[in-house]
């Protein structure tokens, strides 16, 4: 893959990043089809993401983002929002990046965390503190960081985001790769204790 129209644009970042806002826009500009991690799998289990935690837990639905993931591996040229704890665990940042060019909505915690707040139910913030939630980002960014291209969202709106994104993909070139095209995906190594 060379970052050509046949890779697909895929999107990772905290709860707050602005990965769904900026996803749909990006993909209109680019005249691609935006996909979704979390549509995918509300779609497949018929019920809304706080649901599947509250009856089924986080590692049910961790389980449905593999299969996810698996299935993200027949997309050619999309835009793919992924949810927040998605890349954070053993090999899925690699799987992600086997299949396009992966990019790192970043931004500083506050900023993200009051985002988030905001925007909707998210399960991850239920019954934790600020400080805990803060835990769970800095604990995240290892995987993030390991994305092929960042875009600093603190400042900026989701139409600016998504002009920085174009930028960013514009001037990437991607490296050779050296990791197979479809890695196993290892069920363990991810956030451990703090998801
Ligand atoms: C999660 C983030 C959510 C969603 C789920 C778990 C997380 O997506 O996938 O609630 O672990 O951070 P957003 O990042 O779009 O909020």
């Amino acid at each position: 893959m060379t970052g050509g129209m046949t890779d697909n644009v895929i999107l990772v970042g905290f709860m707050g990043a602005g990965k769904s806002s900026v996803g749909r826009i990006l993909a209109a500009r680019l005249g691609r089809c935006f996909v979704e991690t979390d549509e995918m799998i509300t779609a497949k289990e018929g019920r809304p993401i706080p649901e599947i935690f509250a009856e089924q837990g986080e590692a049910r639905f961790r389980a449905l983002e593999d299969e996810a993931v698996r299935l993200l591996a027949l997309k050619r040229g999309d835009v793919i929002a992924t949810g927040g704890g998605l890349p954070c665990r053993g090999g899925r940042l690699e799987a992600l990046r086997a299949i396009g060019t992966v990019v790192w909505l970043s931004g500083d915690f506050a900023t993200l965390y009051e985002r988030a707040l905001r925007g909707g139910d998210r399960p991850m913030l239920h019954g934790r503190t600020r400080e805990q939630a803060e835990a769970l980002y800095e604990a995240r960014k290892s995987f993030y960081s390991r994305a092929d291209l960042a875009v600093d969202t603190t400042t900026l709106n989701p139409d600016q985001v998504a002009a920085e994104v174009q930028k960013a993909l514009r001037g990437w070139a991607r490296p050779p790769q050296h990791w197979p095209p479809h890695p196993t995906l290892s069920p363990s190594g991810g956030e451990g204790t703090l998801s």
